[in-house]
């Protein structure tokens, strides 16, 4: 049963609010995050968040949520399209995973259509804006 998880944001996250508004919305991480903890409170479970610009810090924290969490919420950010650390960390890691996005990554450029971590997450949610992450905290309660 899931009952802790964590929601890992990955590189230029952070600037949520001041980056091309127009795609990511004009609210920052801290409203985001906000809504998280109290949707996660909702379906009863405790939840952690953590952003990093950083590949490597993000494969440690995947790392390290093996023994402390029972789900990950990963919106791994540009590394999604690229990155084999990332979806061998993931892969290594037995927990359940979510892949999220704000933006609808297929409708956009043609490199973002690729993501490297899909084949490895239990499921994808893309396109509904901070709503992708709290489906993904829905869907996490309902494993
Ligand atoms: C993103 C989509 C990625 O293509 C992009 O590199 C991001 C954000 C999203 O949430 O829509 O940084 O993951």
């Amino acid at each position: 049963m899931i009952k802790k998880i964590l929601v890992i944001h990955g590189p230029n996250l952070n600037l949520l609010g001041e980056r091309e508004p127009g795609v990511y919305g004009n609210d920052g991480i801290e409203v985001l995050n906000s809504n998280i903890i109290d949707r996660a409170k909702k379906h009863g479970l405790e939840c952690e968040i953590f952003q990093s610009n950083h590949e490597g810090a993000i494969i440690d924290k995947l790392h390290s949520a093996r023994k402390e969490f029972d789900g990950v919420i990963i919106n791994a950010g540009a590394y999604t399209h690229y990155s084999y650390a990332v979806r061998d960390a993931i892969s290594a890691i037995k927990i359940p995973c979510i892949e999220v996005h704000i933006s609808n990554v297929d409708a956009r450029e043609s490199f973002r259509a690729n993501s490297v971590i899909a084949p490895v997450c239990k499921g994808s949610i893309s396109g509904f804006g901070f709503g992708s992450y709290y489906l993904a905290i829905q869907a996490l309660s309902e494993l």
